[in-house]
């Protein structure tokens, strides 16, 4: 394990020793003008004290320790105060108001972004993060939803501060056992002697994998160490530092359910037949639940770390170990909790009426883009409007859908139309996709030359009904059908393959929305077991 030895011993002390005397002498006086400084701005901006915790300078006026957001201008904070104070000036005449009365609280100002974000005292948000990433993905959390919320926290595999909020280390009560030896573990190591940024250490290994390979060992930990340090929320939600979450959906989603029964909530996925809540879908559990799991089995997390090598992943370890100590098994609640996000959606029949809480997989950009959205659409529409995946359409593709495009992939992949004659026959091309063609004899004759050019996709698709085809692709050989339509992404020309080309019946689509009418919002309703 060379990459783990301690710092280099290079740099020699001596070049330090000359300068030091008259270096301490400035370092001094800088500090103790620095310390008045801090402490006049201090008094000056708000009433935080140094006593407060990390999450604090950020709290909106849900909280009680709201203060002006950095780089505003906070006149507007101390221009209602004073209208108060006089308010209360003038009452004081005629009531016996001593000197020792505290004036009342300055209203606390609001941050304009959060304008109508939901009341979400009930719901702790749990973020799940890796040093190696988190500077990519945290701080776009943070400019976007998280400013709204009132508390959160945020694990991850190195305790950092980022920005001034506190990231706690997930994995540092891991069995020894579990750790040693364990190469899943270097990265954790590496960081932890990093002493410079960790991009410059990552350099020496390969942190996209060692950073999945550690990940699974976070969960259990999470939730246990979640609630130990906030045990009095009603639900707790827990998602990847690429997740988003539509709170204002959320929030009336959960008020259709009772937090005092044991439920644990996601997006199915399996392995080995076993269901777990995906866990950058994000998966919700209530008080009650987390109570039976963690509260009643402390340690729990130590009970899997062992087991947690040879296993895949840790949301799947999740349910595992819920399953083993409570019995309480995840309840599918998907297209609302879903992995996918506004350009990969499949908008259509799975996907159209029914409400979006989580999507996966946003890079800060899509964050972004997706916050400013729903932003803009609460502010026109009236209080309590559920965003559905009509609207998510509406917004993102709806008006950038065109007939074709080309050197882009739509990501119809339902069902494959394949040119067989190539050498390998069926071998040439991928398994999955094979397995998705239709036997010969259910083939019209349209279909049969679907995979000749793009213009014989194309009217193959229009020759099947809306549930096998919206949208078509194609390349080279290849023609592919969508019974959904996405957005998909741009796709690099490649000359020895051909270039791809992708289309969308918007006649048929269109039609189709036509058909829809209004949507009746529906949340999907766990079952209560207990
Ligand atoms: C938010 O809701 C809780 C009850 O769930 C309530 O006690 C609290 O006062 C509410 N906060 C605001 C700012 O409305
Ligand atoms: C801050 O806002 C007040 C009124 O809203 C204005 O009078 C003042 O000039 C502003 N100061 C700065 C630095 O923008
Ligand atoms: C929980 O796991 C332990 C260890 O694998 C096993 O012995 C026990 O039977 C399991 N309990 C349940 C209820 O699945």
């Amino acid at each position: 394990m060379p990459l783990l030895a301690p710092g280099s011993p290079g740099t020699s002390p001596v070049r330090l020793r000359l300068p030091v005397r008259r270096s301490s002498t400035i370092l001094l006086v800088f500090t103790i003008l620095s310390f008045f400084m801090l402490v006049y701005a201090s008094r000056r901006i708000t009433n935080w004290s140094m006593m407060d915790g990390p999450n604090a300078p950020y709290r909106s006026e849900y909280s009680p320790m709201g203060v002006c957001p950095d780089g505003e201008n906070c006149s507007h904070a101390t221009q209602p105060n004073s209208v108060k104070q006089s308010e209360t000036a003038s009452s004081i005449s005629s009531t016996s108001f001593t000197e020792s009365t505290p004036p009342p609280a300055p209203p606390q100002p609001q941050d304009p972004l959060c304008e109508g974000f939901p009341n979400t005292s009930s719901v702790l948000l749990v973020m799940k993060t890796g040093a190696s990433e988190a500077f990519a993905r945290v701080p776009t959390q943070l400019m976007t939803n998280l400013r709204c919320l009132d508390d959160f926290l945020i694990f991850s595999d190195m305790e950092q501060d980022i920005a001034g909020f506190h990231i706690y280390d997930s994995l540092d009560k891991v069995l020894p056992e579990a750790r040693s030896g364990n190469p899943d573990f270097d990265i954790y190591r590496r960081q932890q002697w990093c002493f410079i940024d960790q991009d410059s250490c990552n350099k020496l290994g390969d942190p996209a994998k060692e950073g999945w390979s550690l990940d699974k060992y976070k969960n259990i930990h999470i939730a246990e160490k979640t609630w130990a340090m906030r045990p009095n929320y009603d639900w707790y939600l827990f998602v990847d530092a690429d997740t988003y979450v539509v709170w204002s959906n959320l929030m009336q989603w959960l008020s259709t359910m009772d937090p005092n029964k044991k439920l644990y909530l996601g997006s199915v996925a399996l392995i080995g037949n076993f269901p777990f809540g995906h866990g950058g879908s994000g998966y919700i559990v209530s008080r009650a639940a987390m109570e039976e799991f963690v509260g009643k089995h402390p340690g729990v997390g130590n009970e899997f770390d062992v087991r947690a090598r040879k296993e895949c992943c840790g949301d799947y370890l999740f349910a595992v170990a819920m399953e083993n100590k409570t019995g309480i098994k995840v309840q599918h609640m998907w297209p609302t909790i879903n992995g996918e996000k506004p350009f990969t959606l499949p908008y259509g029949p799975s996907h159209w009426c029914h409400p979006i809480v989580t999507m996966h997989h946003l890079n800060s950009d899509e964050i972004n883009s997706f916050f400013n959205f729903e932003r803009k659409f609460l502010e026109s529409h009236p209080p309590g409007t559920t965003i559905l995946m009509r609207d998510i359409y509406e917004h993102f593709l709806a008006p950038n859908l065109l007939r074709i495009r080309a050197d882009w992939d739509n990501l119809a992949d339902n069902r494959f139309y394949l040119d067989l004659t190539r050498p390998g026959g069926r071998s040439y091309w991928d398994d999955w996709m094979v397995k998705r063609m239709k036997k010969d004899e259910e083939l019209n004759e349209m279909e049969k030359n679907a995979h000749l050019s793009f213009e014989a996709c194309e009217n193959a698709c229009r020759s099947v009904s809306e549930h096998e085809c919206f949208t078509f692709r194609y390349q080279n050989g290849m023609c592919a059908f969508g019974n959904a339509f996405k957005i998909g992404k741009p796709v690099k020309r490649d000359d020895t393959k051909g270039s791809m080309m992708s289309g969308w019946l918007t006649e048929r689509i269109s039609e189709w929305i036509q058909k829809q009418g209004e949507c009746k919002v529906k949340w999907p309703t766990p079952e209560y077991k207990d």
